[in-house]
């Protein structure tokens, strides 16, 4: 089956959809964008994504390209002449086409893209034994709660980890706490049983799989706080895990050449995977409704 890619207000065969050349997502990175995981057919934390998604076009001075309920039609029927049931949603909006000039257009009409592809969540080896990390300089700008195209950092980043033979990177912020990982954020656990992520600020995304994981700790009762830790910190932890919607939750169980705890994943990591499998299993029910 050919994959089909929605493109300002089209239908086309993935192979040849294309944006115009004048488009100011690439010639600026001047665009934001939200990926959304599908399970069982249904998107998960559908309405947190495309609040985020109005929240960065806002920031960013960028027009909503339609309306909600137009949007949340079309990612349906990417999905839908993708077959996608197990995959994730891509989509992206820039200012539009217009000749090149760093001031904002006059007239440009934002421009979406959205894609869908098949993708099951990661399982096996990196979930049961855990993945290595490594920590890089955070050479990015000062606005990372915009979900914006401009990547280049992370990419970066992500780079160093595999040449590292690591899966991601957590980049240190300044002051020598780490912010987040390239496309995830960053959790330990202590070994008084805290678990500790860093707070939403302009230094990080705030992760959607990141929310819903706070809900759960603490609905479960654990021992849930906000604040930044150090390197040092991360790698005398008893547990550490990312979090990001196409990752869920990946425990980590190695900080540059540090093992943490006994090196697989812990209980209290693991309770947090139990438990949002049961989360996205109630959103793949609620799709089902
Ligand atoms: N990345 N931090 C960064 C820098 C990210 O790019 C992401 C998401 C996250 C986690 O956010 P969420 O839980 O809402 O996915 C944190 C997406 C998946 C990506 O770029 O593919």
């Amino acid at each position: 089956m050919s994959r089909i890619a929605y493109v300002n207000g089209r239908y086309l065969p993935h192979r040849r959809a294309a944006v115009h050349v004048e488009d100011r997502g690439y010639q600026f990175a001047d665009g934001v964008y939200e990926v959304i995981a599908v399970r069982g057919g249904g998107l998960v934390d559908e309405e947190p994504h495309l609040d985020r998604l109005d929240r960065s076009l806002a920031e960013l001075r960028i027009a909503p390209p339609m309306g909600r309920g137009a949007l949340k039609v079309i990612l349906r029927e990417v999905m839908r002449r993708n077959l996608v049931r197990d995959g994730m949603i891509y989509l992206q909006v820039s200012r539009g086409v217009a000749p090149r000039d760093h001031s904002f257009p006059a007239r440009a009409r934002p421009a979406l893209v959205v894609t869908a592809r098949h993708k099951q969540p990661p399982a096996g080896a990196a979930v049961e034994q855990g993945v290595g990390v490594v920590t890089v300089e955070d050479i990015r700008w000062k606005r990372c709660d915009i979900k914006s195209v401009s990547l280049l950092p992370n990419v970066l980043a992500k780079q160093d980890a595999l040449d590292a033979g690591a899966f991601d990177a957590w980049m240190v912020g300044a002051d020598g706490r780490i912010t987040e990982g390239s496309a995830s954020n960053a959790w330990i656990i202590t070994k008084g049983r805290e678990v500790i992520t860093r707070p939403p600020s302009q230094e990080i995304l705030d992760g959607v799989t990141r929310r819903a994981v706070k809900a759960l700790a603490r609905q479960e009762g654990l021992s849930y706080v906000e604040r930044a830790f150090s390197v040092a910190e991360a790698k005398s932890a008893t547990e550490a895990f990312l979090t990001s919607t196409s990752a869920r939750i990946l425990p980590v169980t190695r900080i540059d050449d540090v093992r943490l705890g006994d090196g697989k994943p812990g209980p209290l990591t693991r309770k947090l995977l139990r438990l949002y499998a049961d989360y996205e299993r109630r959103a793949e029910r609620a799709a089902a409704e």
